[in-house]
């Protein structure tokens, strides 16, 4: 049997404080600022505000409850807090870091692109063609496949960013991640709501906002926007792919961990809710310029915040100051995230393998950069990104938070026993309504729409990339972190995992006195 080393003492967050700042820095991200407009414009524009809602209210905020209760309850990092409900379940814990592995490699190449892209807005270094500059200049892409042709000037400072990013997780949860979070969030409040104030008082801002704003009843019966808006909320609130359950898990006992949960999900919200009113506003500004409708308008993807945007900036006056703002915004949100999903990797490692953080974040973190650099710095990168994002978030994370939902009601039945836990150490109550829906309605709705997911991922070759492609980086992507959950869990702990026991629920009524 391997040697077993012992617990070292679990670090913790210097207070609620600490945690709630660190937790909106991971909510608040390239999903809220990149990802959320472009995704609402997508779907119906003002039609999405509604099933975006609904996802927060029915599964966003039950399934944060959720994460926090099992860190917090459990202590430890995603494999360790799903073995201690049962040792089969330690899988899921394992493919949720999969997936914060997977979705940082790609992360880390956005953050890169918007660092660079500070640089470009002082002299509007994408001249008159910014989608051109963007694909061809920049990125030099050179379609779906897998290339090993690297691009330089992405290559290079994203070797920089991962130095840094794991230089911030060695130095541990107060002086690395919690540090970085309260120099960055104020940062990006102050910087985010200038930018979002000057796009107001651009001519044809009204017309976009009127855009944002009304909904388009018919595209609420189409089940894309439904699937598009869970998981943007999946993605945003930082849910079911091991982040909050990791962070919670360093909150000290006395902790009011229900309205903790309700202040960062209204937070993220609201910062999403910004960055649209910032983008539509700027888009309406585009629109009375050109004299088209913002409908119109052919925004996908990346496009919007790197093309479109770039576009704009160059015909606004001041437009450098606007641009400067809004990817200093990225890059901010974005690293504050990052750390965050990459924690969830680093926590699992140490406590597995019985590693210290700078072990990890040169072992682990050096095999996640160099992945990340090959894939994503080369010329195909925004091919492999397209899909991997796709995959990962419409399937692995709606499967991750059906699996939690179905192992915690029935595999371990542990349901009564979290929200006795949220209720003995929260001020206010969780009532059965969270019961209800983790326990049923959550996991009914998401099969329904994981279902018509995978119908449309089969029936139709996504944005119509070959199909020997999008087997290989979505499928294969999916395929390896099964394998690699299985993989890890038949690996011996080498620190003590099972002798724990979870404090007598008296105990944690104790702690909210
Ligand atoms: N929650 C993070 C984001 O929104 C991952 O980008």
């Amino acid at each position: 049997m391997a040697e077993r080393t012992t617990t070292p003492e679990r670090e913790q967050w210097t207070g609620q404080y600490g945690f709630i700042l660190a937790a909106i820095g991971s909510a608040v991200g390239l999903g809220n600022i990149w990802r959320f407009p472009g995704v609402a414009y997508e779907n119906g524009g003002g039609a999405f505000l509604v099933p975006y809602l609904v996802a927060l209210l029915t599964a966003g905020i039950p399934i944060l409850l959720l994460d926090y209760s099992l860190g917090h309850r459990f202590r430890g990092s995603a494999p360790a807090v799903f073995r201690r409900l049962g040792k089969g379940f330690e899988p899921l814990g394992w493919f949720q870091v999969g997936i914060s592995f997977v979705i940082a490699t790609y992360y880390t190449v956005i953050v890169v692109w918007a660092i660079r892209y500070i640089g470009f807005s002082v002299d509007l270094a994408w001249g008159e063609d910014p989608a051109a500059f963007f694909t061809g200049d920049f990125l030099q892409y050179s379609g779906a496949g897998l290339s090993t042709d690297f691009v330089g000037g992405i290559f290079w400072p994203m070797l920089v960013l991962w130095l840094v990013v794991l230089a911030v997780l060695a130095l541990g949860v107060q002086r690395g991640l919690e540090r970085a979070n309260k120099i960055f969030m104020p940062l990006l409040v102050v910087l985010f709501t200038i930018m979002v104030v000057r796009a107001l008082f651009l001519e044809g801002a009204s017309d976009g906002l009127t855009a944002f704003f009304t909904p388009n009843w018919e595209a609420l019966l189409d089940a894309n926007v439904w699937i598009a808006a869970y998981s943007q909320i999946f993605f945003s609130l930082s849910i079911a792919f091991g982040i909050m359950i990791t962070y919670s898990s360093y909150l000290k006992r006395r902790s009011n961990v229900a309205p903790t949960g309700y202040v960062v999900a209204f937070a993220n919200s609201s910062f999403e809710l910004l960055a649209g009113i910032g983008v539509f506003a700027t888009l309406g500004f585009m629109a009375a310029q050109q004299g088209i409708a913002i409908g119109d308008m052919r925004l996908t993807g990346p496009m919007l915040s790197f093309a479109t945007f770039p576009q704009i900036v160059s015909m606004m006056p001041g437009g450098p100051i606007f641009g400067i703002l809004f990817f200093t915004s990225l890059t901010l949100a974005g690293f504050t995230s990052l750390i965050s999903i990459l924690q969830v990797v680093s926590a699992a490692f140490q406590e597995k393998f019985g590693l210290s953080r700078v072990q990890v974040s040169l072992l682990i973190g050096g095999v996640a950069a160099v992945i990340s650099l090959a894939l994503y710095s080369s010329t195909s990168g925004l091919a492999v990104l397209d899909v991997v994002d796709k995959y990962t978030n419409e399937v692995g994370v709606v499967v991750s938070a059906i699996a939690t939902c179905v192992i915690v009601t029935l595999g371990a039945r542990k349901l009564p026993e979290l929200r006795a836990h949220l209720n003995a150490v929260s001020t206010g109550h969780v009532g059965r309504w969270w019961s209800v829906l983790v326990g049923a309605i959550v996991p009914i709705a998401l099969t329904i729409m994981l279902l018509s997911s995978l119908r449309a991922l089969f029936s139709e070759p996504y944005e119509d990339y070959p199909l020997a492609f999008l087997t290989i980086a979505g499928w294969g992507t999916l395929g390896l972190l099964v394998v690699a959950a299985l993989v890890y869990t038949l690996i011996p702990w080498r620190r003590p995992v099972d002798d724990f026991t979870p404090e007598p629920l008296s105990a944690s009524q104790e702690v909210r006195r």
